[in-house]
């Protein structure tokens, strides 16, 4: 369980985050949404370690993690995968699956890991993570890494990013899979409405401020209220 006590993040003076709090249960699946700019990186940045808040705390399972670095918190088994991902010159894609998932995957596994998001182990298990790689291809490989790695936090930032609409209907599939939320806290940063269907619950985020949280069942108050949100930000701004 994760549960976030009056976060706020100010940086040059400009409040990105203003007082969050949320308490994100064991076996649930939330989504994050909101207009671009609304904060909803930022937030999954602070619960990572990789931004600090400038107020509140962050528990997992009870335990104050606000001072914990990055490796620790990644030890304690939160999860975070990039909007944009990393390259990393010089490793494979075998090296990068065995780094994200800790431990040596045998060629059988990594052949597995890479089919569940649609890549072939013989094209691409010795390709380097470098420039050549399409930009679906690394946001394929970083969600391999992280849904396969054993976690009690996963954070997916816009899992849709660069993946074509076929793979997405199976990315789909594969989180509203109970297997995949067994025993784990699965935050999904997405604008879309697919991942909405599969989610626990819905957060919108906007201005930096918990704006709305609903169920997958009543999503449609949420999606006026963000086309209000919107029409509201560009009338008056
Ligand atoms: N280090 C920083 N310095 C100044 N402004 C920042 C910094 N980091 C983030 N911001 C600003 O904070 C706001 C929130 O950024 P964030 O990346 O969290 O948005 P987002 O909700 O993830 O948007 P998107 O949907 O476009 O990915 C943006 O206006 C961004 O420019
Ligand atoms: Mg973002």
């Amino acid at each position: 369980m994760l549960k976030l006590n009056n976060i706020s993040y100010i940086i040059d003076n400009k409040t990105i985050l203003n007082n969050i709090n949320l308490t994100l249960e064991d076996n649930k699946t939330y989504i994050i949404t909101g207009p671009n700019g609304s904060g909803k990186s930022t937030l999954a940045k602070i619960i990572m370690g990789i931004n600090k808040p400038t107020s509140g705390t962050i528990l997992l399972n009870n335990e104050d993690v606000t001072n914990n670095s990055i490796t620790i918190r990644a030890q304690k088994g939160i999860s975070y995968g990039y909007q944009s991902p990393v390259k990393f010159k010089g490793l494979t894609i075998a090296d990068i699956i065995n780094i994200s998932t800790n431990k040596i995957n045998s060629n059988e596994e990594l052949s597995t890991i890479l089919a569940s998001v649609g890549l072939n182990y013989d094209e691409y298990s010795n390709r380097e993570l470098n420039d050549k790689l399409s930009g679906g291809e690394m946001k394929r490989i970083e969600i391999a890494g992280i849904i396969n790695r054993p976690s009690k936090i996963t954070i997916l930032d816009e899992p849709e990013a660069g993946i074509d609409l076929w793979s997405f209907n199976d990315l789909v599939e594969l989180f509203s899979n109970p297997k995949f939320k067994k025993n784990k806290t699965t935050i999904i940063i997405s604008h879309q409405q697919k991942l909405f269907k599969i989610a626990d619950e819905i957060i919108l985020l906007k201005n930096g401020k918990i704006e709305k949280i609903c169920n997958n069942g009543n999503y449609q108050d949420l999606l006026n209220c963000h086309n209000y949100c919107c029409q509201k930000r560009c009338k008056h701004e």
